[in-house]
């Protein structure tokens, strides 16, 4: 690693000096030789120890060039077809980039159908979109780039776009040894959202348990019933509100390696957007969509596929008090209440909200790695 690095520094210098030394019309890259060598980023330096290291693309290696050509795509206009919108538009930093709008505003104001999900810690997933259509990043981007309601883009005409900005043509040259073209734009786009990682929250220094003086007395508490199983007592009360089986870890999101963690959580008895079970069409998958993190949810209302719920006091309410437990395909962890309503008291839901709370990154949403490059 530390090789790497040094040679990266090098190979700079390098190009500095011949930059200084050859004619200004010459390209330093290009003068240079014609591979230019990218500088690798380890993973270890992007992924916290206490997630572990997920599964990598191992085609695609992390370089530095390869992360901010990847960033600039992001932020970039020009992938939607007016040149209005980029994905940044639709999810932004300051909400973990997710949006506050309940449903994506695509260009000549088409509206989506589903709402934005915040984008962080992705690489851990592997399944994505809130129907868990989709197995890896680069696959899923050609979707909104094309998608009618959300950039409305050809790829030929972008193919035809990125060749001529400057900047690409630098910046695939520098990343990929590639004149700019669509593949390299979804590796370069993998790597950018891949590297996106969020574990500064307080909940992320609590997690396991190891530091209860991070947290108040609320939030404690809070932990206890997110983490607690529903059992109910004589009076019919329960200690645990049970969400840890399907949000649990410290990336508040179960990481089922086969399924992505994919869930009905009983929003409605009648469905209407069939999620999973549209891809599968299988009956015990009707209704059941990727379980989302918890991490900074404080930041991403509006809540569930279809942004139904304002606050997170109605997300909570909704599991207190109104799980469809009759849905045929509800959750067997749900199931198991035995079709009773948690009725949580009134200390217990501020709790748990107190707790969802502190799962609240305030360096990740102003991570200047994450941020626009076009905005300085
Ligand atoms: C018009 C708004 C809009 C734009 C522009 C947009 N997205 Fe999205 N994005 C959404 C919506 C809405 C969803 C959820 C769609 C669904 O689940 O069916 C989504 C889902 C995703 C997901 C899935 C996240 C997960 O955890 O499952 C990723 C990743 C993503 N978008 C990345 C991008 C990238 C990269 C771009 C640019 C190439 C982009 N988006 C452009 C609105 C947008
Ligand atoms: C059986 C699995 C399961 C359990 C248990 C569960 N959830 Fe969920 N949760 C989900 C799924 C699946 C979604 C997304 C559903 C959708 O959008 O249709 C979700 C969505 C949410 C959301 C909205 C996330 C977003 O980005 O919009 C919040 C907040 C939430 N759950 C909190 C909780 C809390 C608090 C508990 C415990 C009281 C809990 N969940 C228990 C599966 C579960």
């Amino acid at each position: 690693m530390f090789g790497l690095k040094n040679f990266g520094l090098m190979g700079a210098t390098l190009l500095l000096l011949t930059a200084t030394s050859c004619r200004r019309e010459e390209d330093p890259s290009a003068k240079n030789n014609k591979t230019y060598q990218p500088t690798l980023v380890d993973p270890k330096d992007i992924f916290p120890a206490e997630f572990g290291m997920p599964p990598l693309p191992k085609d695609n290696p992390f370089t530095e060039e390869g992360i901010y050509l990847g960033r600039m795509l992001f932020y970039d206009p020009i992938l939607s077809f007016d040149s209005s919108i980029s994905c940044g538009s639709c999810h932004q930093q300051e909400f973990a980039f997710a949006e506050p709008r309940q449903f994506s505003k695509g260009i000549y104001g088409l509206m989506s159908h589903r709402n934005a999900p915040s984008l962080f810690n992705t690489a851990y997933s592997r399944k994505f979109f809130w129907d868990a259509r989709v197995n890896t990043l680069r696959d899923l981007i050609f979707e909104p780039i094309q998608a009618h309601n959300e950039m409305a883009m050809t790829l030929p005409l972008l193919n035809e776009r990125l060749k001529k900005v400057e900047r690409y043509k630098d910046y695939f040259n520098k990343a990929f040894n590639s004149e700019p073209n669509l593949i390299d734009m979804s590796l370069a786009l993998e790597q950018f959202l891949l590297s996106i990682v969020s574990n500064g929250s307080r909940f992320n220094k609590f997690f396991p348990g190891d530091n209860p003086q991070v947290m108040n007395q609320s939030e404690l508490r809070g932990a206890f019933a997110f983490n607690g199983l529903v059992d109910f007592d004589a009076n019919g009360k329960t200690k645990g509100a049970d969400c840890f089986h399907c949000h649990g870890g410290e990336l508040a999101q179960q990481q089922n390696p086969v399924m992505g963690g994919i869930a009905n959580n009983g929003l409605d008895l009648v469905v209407t957007d069939k999620g999973f079970g549209a891809i599968t069409n299988r009956d015990q998958d009707f209704g059941t969509f990727k379980t989302p993190s918890l991490l900074n949810i404080a930041l991403t209302a509006p809540y569930m596929h279809d942004g139904r719920f304002n606050t997170l006091e109605e997300v909570i309410e909704h599991y207190s008090t109104g799980i469809r437990y009759e849905n045929p395909s509800i959750h067997p962890q749900l199931a198991a209440h035995g079709g009773l309503q948690m009725n949580l008291s009134e200390t217990q839901k501020a709790d748990l909200v107190a707790y969802l709370k502190s799962m609240t990154d305030l360096e990740f949403i102003k991570n200047p790695k994450y941020s626009n490059p076009f905005v300085k």
